[in-house]
């Protein structure tokens, strides 16, 4: 038996933000923003109607629905997020609420654009080893309310958006079909390269208020983009041919690569290095930008509406990002 997705879900919050309204609040344009990264817009979170956990919630509902099952059938919740809308609990508990649930367990995973690849890691597990006959796995971000958006955060607030995907895993005997593989790894020594540092239990809330410093940014996510490029290139090329050697399978027998949508640049990147035809790579960071957990379910569910995911497919998944963490998940639909 293998695990193997039963039916996705998205959702995007209403509002969209272009680069044009972007240079409105901050010293940048919309050709600099799409020369580097390729967005042309993405969405931020309706004040007062989108948190974290609903956003997902609402994903979660649309993954349920499309593979025909119930909130009662979800025996194992993994929610995978680095913008939670509380510091503790984790939105696990949250959705598990949300949907209805039984008291099943409900696991938060904290690997930031990784997270959603490493929560199908521990979603196969279970599976295989029948612990669980259902897994839902959402990852869902609300970065809008927490990036500089003033010139000084330009280089990191232009890049991410807000969103929410959703997968349910089930089990299929059927020869060759389900999660071929699943590949974890990380690099603790790069954590501060792309991380937010406070508030922290090194740096607690009443320490910043005290401080009451306007240049203060250690509450803003800070990222060495160079360098986070020049890592991630490299790490995700390494993980998507660590999955296909480790199944003696090669690039020409991938029908779609659906990388992490960090930036158009690094996806085409890899695409090249990799010698993929543009068709076999999916990339909608375009229109949502980078939402970290959430992207690689949100552009599955894209793909599969789009009809560009059909039964038997070989499809990678692969995600680089903060810690440094990066992994594949590679499934055979
Ligand atoms: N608008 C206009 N100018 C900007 C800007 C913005 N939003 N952000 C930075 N700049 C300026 C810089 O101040 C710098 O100006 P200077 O040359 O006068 O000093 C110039 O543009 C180049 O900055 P730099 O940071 O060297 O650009 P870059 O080519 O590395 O592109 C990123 C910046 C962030 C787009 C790029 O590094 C990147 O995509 N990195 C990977 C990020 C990523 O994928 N993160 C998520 C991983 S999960």
């Amino acid at each position: 038996m293998k695990s193997i997705i039963l039916g996705t879900g998205r959702y995007l919050p209403s509002n969209v933000v272009t680069n044009h309204e972007l240079a409105q609040r901050m010293d940048t344009n919309h050709d600099w923003i799409v020369e580097r990264t390729g967005i042309h817009e993405r969405r931020y979170a309706v004040p007062g109607v989108d948190t974290t956990a609903s956003m997902g919630t609402e994903a979660a509902k649309r993954a349920l629905d499309a593979a025909g099952l119930t909130p009662q059938d979800v025996d194992l919740i993994l929610f995978a997020t680095l913008s939670p809308d509380y510091y503790f609990p984790g939105p696990g508990v949250q959705l598990q609420h949300n949907l209805g649930c039984r008291t099943i367990g409900a696991i938060d995973i904290r690997n930031q654009c990784s997270g959603f690849v490493y929560a199908l890691s521990i979603a196969d597990q279970y599976l295989r080893n029948g612990a669980a006959n259902h897994v839902l796995v959402v990852g869902s971000e609300l970065h809008s309310a927490g990036l500089d958006m003033s010139t000084r955060g330009r280089n990191v607030s232009v890049i991410f958006g807000d969103g929410a995907g959703a997968v349910v895993l089930g089990r299929t005997d059927e020869p060759g079909r389900g999660m071929l593989s699943t590949h974890l790894h990380s690099q603790g020594e790069h954590a501060e390269e792309l991380a937010l540092l406070g508030p922290s239990t090194r740096d607690w809330i009443p320490e910043i208020f005290q401080r009451n410093d306007p240049e203060d940014v250690s509450y803003f996510p800070r990222m060495n983009g160079n360098f986070v490029f020049k890592h991630a290139v490299v790490r995700f090329a390494e993980v998507i041919e660590e999955a296909l050697t480790s199944n003696q399978l090669s690039t020409s027998d991938l029908r779609l690569l659906i990388p992490h949508q960090a930036n158009l640049r690094i996806a085409q990147f890899i695409q090249q290095k990799l010698g993929l035809r543009e068709d076999q790579v999916y990339n909608n960071i375009m229109r949502y930008g980078n939402t970290t957990a959430a992207s690689i379910p949100i552009a599955l569910s894209e793909a599969f509406d789009e009809g560009r995911i059909q039964k038997g497919d070989l499809i990678m998944m692969a995600a680089f990002g903060s810690g440094f963490t990066w992994g594949s998940a590679l499934m055979r639909w």
